[in-house]
């Protein structure tokens, strides 16, 4: 069985195609590089042993995707392109509204037209609403997002649901992650953000590796155990095999459903510092400076409904995501580029 993987040459799609491959599945990718580097799906197949399709192109272009519904039998879509930075969106908001709408949209007309009406999408904990009660669950209230990338994470749910209540035989399934870190523990894929990383983890390992001075900490008078920011972080392959886990799900149901994916646990910005240090035997050093405009005190998971209905929950610790992403940095300490 095939499965379409757009940014599958992605930080989050690289390990899922690994998760796939060793499942079993065939997999085909769609991904203009505009935020990867091919040599991720190279150390795809050389991890796994296996070959990928690849096809570098825009999702939005209409003939490429009629082209490989063509070209290949696909009987599932995982969507992961898109523009995910949201001080970018803030800035570039149209750039971010016709990246990621409009390749939901082109993607959705050419399965419908090929006969395929399988996806699951990549949405995120920013769409639920900050004034809800943790941890947040599925049916948590949503919408009042405070950026654009949100927004489009918020409007893409609305248009894939809006397709399952009209046409009965779509099958969807939507992901909202929580704070994705870590990577392969092979250290051969990870996470390689451009420019200045707007993420903590990756922040942290630039430091550790001597990329960055030390890590800002934004804010110490929250409302949390140790006034600093509380996050539910999830390990990537844990979040991959997720996907796997809603492939399963979305070939044999149809309608729209919504999962977690976290692990239901929250920890601050300051037990992630000293866990990264334990884990790897190192100091990082890091400033107290102010609170980043935006940020909610504390967002964790309700995973429950993932684990009923998709069989899956995450596995591994805090440590283990320390390690990995340790372990990638260290080994690739300018990430694809070395
Ligand atoms: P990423 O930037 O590493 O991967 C996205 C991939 O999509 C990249 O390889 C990029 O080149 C490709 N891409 C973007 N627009 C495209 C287009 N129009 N056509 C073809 N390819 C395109 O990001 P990631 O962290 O792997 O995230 C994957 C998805 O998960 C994104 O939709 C993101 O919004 C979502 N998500 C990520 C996080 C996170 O913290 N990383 C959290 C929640 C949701
Ligand atoms: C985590 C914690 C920061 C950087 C973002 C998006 C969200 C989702 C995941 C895609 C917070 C603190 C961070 C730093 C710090 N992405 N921090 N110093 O903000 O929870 O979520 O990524 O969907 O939409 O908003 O993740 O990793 O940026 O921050 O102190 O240099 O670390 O204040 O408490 P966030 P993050």
């Amino acid at each position: 069985m095939n499965i379409l993987v757009t940014g599958g040459a992605g930080y989050i799609g690289s390990h899922t195609c690994v998760e796939l491959l060793n499942a079993g599945y065939g997999v085909v990718v769609v991904d203009n590089l505009c935020n990867s580097n091919p040599k991720s799906l190279e150390r795809v197949e050389e991890l796994t042993g296996r070959k990928i399709t690849f096809y570098r192109g825009d999702v939005r272009d209409k003939a490429l995707m009629d082209k490989i519904f063509a070209e290949n039998e696909i009987a599932a879509v995982i969507h992961f392109a898109g523009l995910k930075a949201v001080g970018e969106s803030v800035a570039q908001p149209w750039r971010y509204y016709d990246n990621n709408l409009n390749s939901t949209l082109v993607l959705t007309k050419a399965m419908e037209e090929a006969g395929v009406k399988n996806i699951i999408f990549s949405s995120s904990a920013t769409v639920y609403s900050g004034d809800n009660e943790m941890p947040l669950r599925e049916d948590s209230r949503t919408g009042g997002c405070t950026n654009p990338y949100g927004w489009t994470k918020y409007m893409t749910e609305q248009i894939l649901s809006g397709m399952c209540t009209a046409d009965s035989s779509w099958s969807v399934a939507l992901l909202r992650y929580f704070n994705p870190i870590g990577a392969h523990e092979s250290g051969r894929i990870g996470e390689d953000p451009r420019g200045i990383p707007n993420n903590l983890m990756p922040f942290i390992t630039q430091v550790a590796v001597g990329r960055r001075e030390f890590l800002s900490v934004y804010g110490n008078d929250y409302p949390t155990p140790d006034g600093t920011g509380v996050r539910d972080y999830i390990h990537v392959v844990d979040l991959a095999k997720g996907h796997v886990a809603a492939v399963r799900y979305v070939t044999e149901h149809t309608g729209c459903e919504v999962f977690n994916l976290g692990t239901g646990v929250g920890y601050s910005v300051l037990e992630m510092v000293k866990t990264f240090e334990r884990a790897n035997n190192l100091t990082l050093p890091y400033k107290i400076v102010d609170r980043r405009p935006g940020d909610l005190p504390t967002c964790y998971a309700d995973p429950s409904k993932s684990a009923e209905i998709l069989g899956w929950r995450a596995e591994k610790n805090l440590e283990d995501m320390c390690r990995d992403s340790w372990r990638w940095q260290s080994r690739n300490p300018m990430g694809y580029a070395d």
